[in-house]
């Protein structure tokens, strides 16, 4: 057995790097060095950080040219921890050849297995373990590793690889004597490094080893620090007396409890990561999954999600279930003008970006032995939504995982009507509330906050409600990844450099894909205004004007836009929350003070600041309609009404010095009558399914949404229920379908 216990080889390790290494190398080596004693004399970070891996290794692992020999040595030199290189130390030694004398030799299939062999005979604690680039395709010795050490992805981007491989001499790559190109072989590798890495530190083009090296130690502290990434309430108040201090909740609690005990809505302690510009840059040439995969994994920490299992769930998420594969496609409509198409999702609304993922996150979150019920308020969309995401589930979460919707039985279209009822599936239901959007909203606030209720239906059926809603933080951050999408797309089809402003316009409701727009712009997008519509409903209007929110003498009326039909924008209290520099007591003061006397003001300083970035208006209903029409006849592109209030209010703003980029919210299919009505078209008696064709015969873009015109088509009527306008009796719906649900099942 190969032993290396902590550093016993460390003094021959050394001399062996320096024999081998390139002058350059070795000098950066010597810098660091020094730098390590510095910081080791200062008695911080990377002392820190030795006591925070303990025993295990630190495993590089990535594709042949990413660095892992050198990298891998500038750490051991900097922790003071033995180096073993896979290729030098293990394999030359034990075959007594170079392994791309090996693989000339015994072929790619038998150099993998007997390479296995030798990793499963290494018994290493405590060091840095450089991989070499075919160890990740043999199951067994990653296990092996895996059980006492972290393995650090080094991820970088093919065309670097390919160019830093052709510079190399390509010594020996699995496969490569197959006759596959270079790039497929090493598109199929990190398949394999994608199945077992823990962290991945993303490598940007020009970055130097030493900079890699520092970006790999952050990955493992973060790795290993479980406790680091944590959520409060919007609303938390600091007690006197600390020791009273509620605990802090990580992701899956703020994920499956979706609102804050106290009223207010989870947001992480610490701001969202921020990329570097080398990173972003290495996103451009990215699929959206990709895209996804990386900033996703930088928000989640891998104590609460595996990055691999992540990674997994995204692409699950963004595979066929959507219509284009480009997923959030971004497209040019004139002058400074770009469409952000949200709606190729199988619901056709943007709500699909996130709940054809949050589903698979909460399902990972929640505890085995408890069922969960997930309360869902809709304005139209969100319903169907989360019906259909959550009946993605595999079959065993399905059995414990069940989803009731209220809507507002006549606040919705008969189309939306038609698609809510039409997604109940086995684990999914809708009611009808006879009243309006803010009305279910509260009710469904009011359910989570009723500890009797709530207490007695985990003792009595193991059932434990939580939310969907935009207001969970599950449904927030997937909307982050295609703002920045946009973004990225914008520059790799050359209307932007990177780094150049954009504005974003958003028809905005509950304030969730605005403030994602936010997060995206915290995380290094640079978003220059946020532009907020509104149709006739404009609380956020005025109140971004004023600072004042106003619910006094104030009536929902009913639009072409019904989405955005609402007073309560829950959402804006998280962004509050922020420019009011985390102040709880002043969210609670605010929010409590909305409850009781429906109105609240800020403060002129805090609106100055609110202004500084965001610009508001809204549109009537004859101008979303003529949008249409004119949009129609002039690109000959037909906006849904809601994307149609966004491009009002955008044509509107006087700066059009940059690119603004304008959310379509959903496809406009979606709002068929309206779009009649708006294009002059005399058929209005027809049935949904016809009007969507008669529509689709125009040829006009975006196209037809096929899954929508197929679900119309094959839909028999399904019953659903209805309900009073009264908090009890949704009560009294929740437990008969919980009765229903899971009491049968068990039984
Ligand atoms: C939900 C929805 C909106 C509003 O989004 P928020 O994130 O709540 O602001 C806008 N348009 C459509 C079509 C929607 O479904
Ligand atoms: C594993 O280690 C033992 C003992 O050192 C040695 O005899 C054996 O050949 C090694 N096996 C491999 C596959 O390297
Ligand atoms: C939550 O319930 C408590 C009492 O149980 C009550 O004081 C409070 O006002 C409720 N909050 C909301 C938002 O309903
Ligand atoms: C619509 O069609 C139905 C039957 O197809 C008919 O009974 C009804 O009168 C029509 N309504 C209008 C406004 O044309």
């Amino acid at each position: 057995m190969l032993n290396f216990t902590r550093c016993q080889h460390l003094k021959q390790i050394t001399q062996k790097c320096f024999s081998s290494v390139p002058v350059i190398v070795r000098t950066h080596t010597q810098r660091l060095l020094s730098r390590a004693f510095a910081y080791a004399g200062s008695g911080k970070s990377w002392r820190s950080i030795h006591s925070l891996v303990g025993d295990k290794n630190i495993i590089l692992m990535g594709p042949p040219g990413a660095g892992k020999t050198t990298v891998g040595r500038i750490i051991g030199h900097k922790l003071g921890r033995c180096v073993i290189d896979v290729d030098d130390d293990i394999l030359e030694k034990t075959w007594k050849m170079s392994a791309s004398e090996k693989l000339q030799d015994v072929g790619n299939e038998q150099f993998l297995e007997e390479e296995g062999k030798a990793v499963l005979n290494l018994s290493a604690s405590g060091s840095v373990i450089s991989l070499s680039g075919s160890n990740p395709m043999h199951d067994a010795s990653m296990w092996h590793l895996k059980k006492n050490g972290i393995v650090v992805y080094l991820d970088v981007p093919l065309v670097d690889i390919i160019s830093r491989l052709k510079s190399l001499k390509a010594g020996r790559i699995v496969g490569q004597n197959s006759g596959a190109s270079l790039r497929d072989l090493l598109r199929h590798t990190r398949l394999y490094y994608k199945k077992w890495y823990d962290t991945r530190v993303f490598c940007e083009s020009g970055a130097s080893a030493e900079e890699v090296a520092d970006r790999v130690l952050d990955a493992v502290k973060r790795y290993q620090d479980v406790d680091s990434e944590t959520f409060i309430s919007t609303r938390h108040v600091c007690p006197k007396d600390l020791d009273k201090k509620p605990p802090p909740k990580y992701f899956s609690e703020a994920v499956i409890e979706g609102l804050a005990s106290d009223g207010g809505l989870f947001v992480p302690e610490k701001e969202l990561p921020k990329l570097s510009c080398g990173e972003w840059k290495n996103l451009i040439g990215a699929t959206y999954i990709e895209r996804a995969q990386i900033l996703l994994e930088r928000c989640i920490h891998p104590a609460d999600i595996p990055a691999t299992k992540l990674g997994e769930m995204i692409e699950t998420a963004y595979g066929d279930n959507f219509a284009c594969s480009k997923i959030a496609p971004v497209r040019h409509l004139s002058g400074n003008q770009f469409i952000l198409e949200l709606f190729y999702g199988p619901t056709g609304s943007f709500k699909d970006l996130s709940l054809q993922l949050m589903p698979h996150i909460f399902a990972y979150c929640i505890p085995p032995s408890c069922n969960y019920v997930i309360l869902v308020a809709t304005a139209g969309d969100t319903g169907s939504a989360v019906l259909n995401g959550f009946s993605h589930l595999s079959k065993s979460d399905k059995q414990r995982t069940a989803v009731v919707t209220f809507f507002p039985e006549n606040g919705v279209s008969s189309f939306q009507k038609a698609q809510i009822i039409g997604s109940q599936r086995e684990n999914g239901w809708a009611i009808g509330v006879r009243s309006d959007f803010d009305f279910c909203q509260t009710a469904i606030k009011k359910i989570f906050n009723d500890s009797d209720f709530t207490g007695f239906l985990t003792v009595e059926y193991g059932t434990v409600l939580s939310s969907a809603n935009s207001i969970n933080w599950a449904r927030l951050l997937p909307q982050v990844v295609y703002h920045a999408s946009a973004y990225l797309d914008l520059v790799s089809q050359g209307f932007i450099s990177f780094g150049s402003p954009v504005d974003v316009c958003i028809p905005t409701g509950n304030f969730g894909n605005m403030l994602a727009a936010v997060y995206a712009k915290m995380m290094g997008i640079p978003i220059r205004k946020f532009i907020c519509a509104s149709n006739q409903n404009h609380v956020l209007t005025d109140f971004i004007k004023t600072g004042h929110y106003d619910l006094r003498d104030r009536k929902l009326a009913p639009t072409f836009s019904p989405s955005i039909d609402i007073l309560k924008s829950s959402n804006l209290e998280r962004h509050l929350y922020l420019m009011a520099n985390k102040d709880g007591q002043l969210m609670a003061n605010l929010f409590n003070q909305l409850e009781s006397q429906l109105h609240f003001q800020i403060e002129k300083m805090l609106v100055q600041k609110l202004q500084e970035d965001f610009v508001a208006d809204w549109c009537s209903e004859g101008e979303c309609l003529a949008a249409i029409s004119s949009t129609y006849n002039t690109a000959g592109y037909i906006l849904d009404p809601h994307t149609a209030v966004a491009k009002v209010v955008a044509d509107r703003m006087k700066d059009k010095t940059c690119p603004v980029i304008i959310s379509s919210t959903a496809h406009y299919s979606k709002f068929a009558p309206a779009i009649l009505q708006a294009l002059k078209i005399k058929e209005l008696n027809q049935t949904s399914s016809s009007q969507l064709y008669l529509l689709g015969s125009y040829n006009a873009l975006p196209p037809p949404h096929e899954a929508l015109l197929e679900r119309m088509k094959h839909q028999g009527k399904m019953d659903y229920q209805v309900c009073a306008a009264d908090v009890n009796a949704l009560k009294s719906h929740v437990e008969k379908l919980i009765q229903n649900q899971f009491i049968r099942k068990s039984e």
